[in-house]
């Protein structure tokens, strides 16, 4: 120890060794009660008390008590009881004889007592990395949802049933009010799971429940074992999601949007009221991204101080700003603060194109053009069809969605799902990919969206210079 006599650090550590020893546990062991601690918070918990009565005798009661996945057979190791029971040669195709289309795959259980009891619906639909986020829509919603899945291939399917056996045992909303339809490539072929023993592996999986995104991202780790390939039909899953909730108002969002807590009653409210009572009128409901670290917003006075501070912003602000330029959220931050009823805010200016907001509206506006796959001009060419048609839109208050998370070109484009093929090799590959498809992706429907407006031109009998004036705010930069 020779070297230490001039170092006093050393000199310290060799004398007070057992002290320096003794605290180095003790703050390892704190650290581990806190972590624990903070992994029992998590902010969202798929146990909150559903408002409405379960049917007596049915499954949720059953669901709540039990950790382990609840298998709807019994039967230990069969894979059968994992998967939906669905007789897989009953599809319906598309028009185009793209996807097979399975409706009702898992009906919510109270849907039927939903349907009399409200006028609005929501639709949604997404890939299985996005439908996590259905849990905390089913608890802010509180009304009935339909939910259209796409699945690419018989691993995701695997996934997607492990998934929704999970979120029916955690989350009794859940169970009671969504119902999900799942759509597959037309040449899937469901593999032989009975046959390949490590899907077995999710036999012993206990995953707690309020953690809907990490147990995914360890099913897709798990299971993910084909590379999945195809674009997302999102105009499909759109139309396949709406046309399953047959209440006089759909609310169509994508299942990363965060509706206001109860907000299908306000808008069953708004639903009754005088200024609803139009033929072709849609009423859009503001989106805001939020920043991760603030609590989701309880009134519309608590978002708009979050606005003023930066915190939340218009969706879709830094990455196409036209899209939901038109809603004014200016305008919108100002109005019905004392949330008196909800009632229209204001008028959108029809004159601002590429207009793609989230709006509740009945289901005879036109359906979503399934040309469309992929990213781009899927949601804009829509509303740009009904307000040629006709239709107006108003902005709706003081109801609001969220998106978590404030986006910018980067953010969107790092994948949100772990890439488990078989390594880190083919990591940056993957993302470099995920950024040059959304562009071609985009171009691609950039093409059809020129057909689209010729189309639209013609058969509304457009006069030419409202048909130049079109053409000329066509922007490739679409989203
Ligand atoms: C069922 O699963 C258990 C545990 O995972 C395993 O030991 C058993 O061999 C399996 N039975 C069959 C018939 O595959
Ligand atoms: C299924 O198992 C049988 C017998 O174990 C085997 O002969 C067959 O090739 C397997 N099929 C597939 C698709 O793996
Ligand atoms: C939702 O709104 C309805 C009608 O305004 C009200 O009766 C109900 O208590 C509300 N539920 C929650 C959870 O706030
Ligand atoms: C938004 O509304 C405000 C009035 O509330 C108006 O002054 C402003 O011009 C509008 N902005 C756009 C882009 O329409
Ligand atoms: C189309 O519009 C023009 C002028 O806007 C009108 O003269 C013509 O009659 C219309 N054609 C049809 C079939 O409505």
């Amino acid at each position: 120890m020779r070297w230490c006599v001039n170092n006093c650090i050393c000199r310290f550590l060799y004398r007070h060794l057992p002290a320096v020893v003794l605290v180095s546990i003790l703050i390892i062991s704190a650290n581990q009660v806190i972590n624990f601690a903070r992994d029992k918070s998590s902010p969202v918990c798929y146990k909150i008390v559903s408002p409405f009565a379960p049917k007596p005798g049915a499954v949720a009661t059953k669901s709540s008590s039990s950790s382990a996945v609840v298998l709807a057979g019994g039967g230990e190791n069969e894979t059968d009881s994992i998967l939906p029971n669905v007789e897989w040669t009953r599809a319906r195709l598309d028009e185009r004889r793209m996807l097979r289309i399975y409706e009702w795959t898992w009906p919510g259980t109270l849907w039927s007592s939903l349907m009399t009891s409200y006028n609005v619906c929501l639709a949604t639909q997404g890939s299985i990395d996005r439908i996590p986020w259905i849990g905390e829509v089913s608890e802010k919603w509180l009304g009935p949802i339909s939910l259209a899945v796409y699945v690419r291939n018989g691993d995701e399917l695997w996934i997607l049933s492990i998934f929704m056996s999970y979120m029916r045992r955690c989350s009794a909303l859940f169970l009671q009010t969504v119902s999900v339809h799942v759509v597959v490539p037309a040449e899937f072929e469901v593999p032989d799971y009975a046959n390949q023993s490590f899907y077995y592996d999710v036999m012993s999986d206990e995953h707690p429940c309020g953690q809907p995104h990490q147990y995914m991202s360890s099913l897709v780790v798990k299971f993910l074992q084909h590379e999945p390939v195809g674009l997302y039909p999102q105009n499909h899953m759109r139309n396949i999601a709406r046309k399953n909730c047959p209440t006089p108002w759909v609310f169509m969002t994508d299942v990363d949007i965060i509706p206001r807590l109860n907000s299908s009653s306000m808008i069953n409210t708004f639903y009754n009221s005088i200024s609803s009572k139009c033929q072709k009128c849609a009423f859009v409901i503001p989106v805001f991204e939020l920043d991760k670290s603030m609590p989701y917003p309880q009134t519309k006075k608590e978002l708009a101080s979050y606005a003023s501070k930066g915190m939340a912003r218009q969706f879709h602000l830094k990455i196409y700003k036209f899209g939901h330029w038109a809603t004014n959220y200016t305008a919108w931050l100002s109005t019905n603060l004392q949330e008196e009823s909800t009632k229209i805010s204001h008028i959108v200016d029809s004159k601002v194109n590429h207009y793609e907001p989230f709006y509740v509206s009945s289901d005879d506006i036109p359906k979503h053009d399934e040309r469309f796959v992929g990213y781009g001009f899927t949601r804009s060419s829509q509303v740009l069809e009904a307000r040629v048609m006709g239709w107006k839109f108003f902005v709706l208050t003081p109801i609001f969605a969220i998106h978590w998370g404030l986006q910018t070109p980067q953010t969107i484009r790092s994948p949100s799902l772990p890439i488990p093929f078989h390594a880190m090799k083919y990591n940056i590959k993957a993302i470099n990919q995920a950024k040059s498809s959304r562009r071609s992706q985009n171009l691609r429907n950039h093409v059809i969206y020129t057909d689209f407006v010729s189309e639209l031109v013609a058969r509304y009998n457009i006069s030419v210079s409202r048909r130049k004036a079109q053409r000329k705010q066509v922007n490739p930069r679409q989203q």
